[in-house]
């Protein structure tokens, strides 16, 4: 498999632009309640916000970028809002995932796609089909997923295709079954709408990623909030359990400029 380089394992290279970004969408609800407008409203607004941002990561050479959409406790909402977030997830697959292929943009799911109606899961796999060949940057949507749910679905196929390895097994072994075993770890976790927690979005690869939390709700997240986010990574030293005298002298995230950012590689 490409890309797996485990943290814990081995030194991850540091680049100064995050290759892998990985977002809690919050905020949509409180964004549209104080406008006075159903929570729904601020659904559809976080489309335009997901548009923006997909384009900005493109722009600033960001090669992965994950998006937690809806999560396995989700399905906890009122009825409607679910059923509302199901049919703009179609409405968007409809709609974008020619644009997004005409971008260059690999588009994925990860997530328990069976409880999914038969048309999302299709349109899924075909947008999945279209897409696969990309390479500019991989978008992936995190749908009905859930950190361990991932865990759990990865161990379970892993003793299914090998038995023996009941008996003991390694990172090595389990990562390959991991949904997201196409990409290297997040090195940049954002949470927009001010909570911090995890709420089980990817808890196995977030080991050493730099979080980023805040208040700005969904709607309102932009290229410009984009660039805060990255310039804050840009001033952390990762360490991976070194200290600070070991880090090869180049390996600080200088800060670059918000100009330069779009003409970064
Ligand atoms: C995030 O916004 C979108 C989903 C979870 C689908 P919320 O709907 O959680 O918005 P808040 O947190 O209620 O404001
Ligand atoms: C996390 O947001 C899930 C998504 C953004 C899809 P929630 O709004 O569901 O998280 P909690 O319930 O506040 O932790
Ligand atoms: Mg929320």
């Amino acid at each position: 498999m490409t890309n797996i380089a485990s943290s814990t394992l081995e030194i991850p290279e540091a680049r100064r632009v995050p290759r892998h970004v990985a977002i809690i969408m919050d905020g949509n609800g409180r964004w549209a309640k104080q406008r006075y407008l159903p929570r729904v409203a601020g659904h559809q607004r976080g489309m335009e916000a997901v548009r923006n941002v997909v384009r900005a990561c493109g722009e600033r050479g960001v090669e992965y970028l994950t998006l937690f959409a809806f999560s396995s406790e989700n399905w906890r909402r009122p009825a409607e809002e679910v059923s509302f977030l199901m049919q703009l997830f179609v409405m968007a697959l409809e709609q974008e995932v020619g644009k997004l292929h005409e971008n260059g943009v690999r588009f994925k799911v990860i997530g328990d796609l069976s409880r999914f109606e038969p048309k999302l899961t299709r349109l899924i796999r075909e947008a999945e089909a279209l897409t696969a060949y990309n390479h500019r940057l991989t978008l992936s949507i995190a749908a009905n997923y859930g950190g361990r749910w991932d865990v759990l679905q990865a161990v379970n196929r892993m003793l299914g295709e090998h038995p023996e390895l009941a008996a003991g097994f390694n990172e090595r072994d389990l990562a390959p079954y991991l949904a997201l075993n196409y990409a290297p770890e997040p090195d940049l976790f954002i949470r927009t709408g001010g909570e911090q927690r995890i709420s089980n979005f990817v808890l196995w690869q977030l080991a050493y990623t730099e979080l980023y939390f805040t208040d700005t709700l969904w709607p309102d997240f932009d290229a410009a909030a984009l660039d805060r986010a990255i310039i804050s990574y840009q001033q952390r030293e990762r360490r991976f359990g070194r200290t600070s005298e070991q880090l090869p002298a180049d390996a600080g995230l200088a800060t670059l400029r918000v100009e330069n950012l779009s003409d970064a590689d």
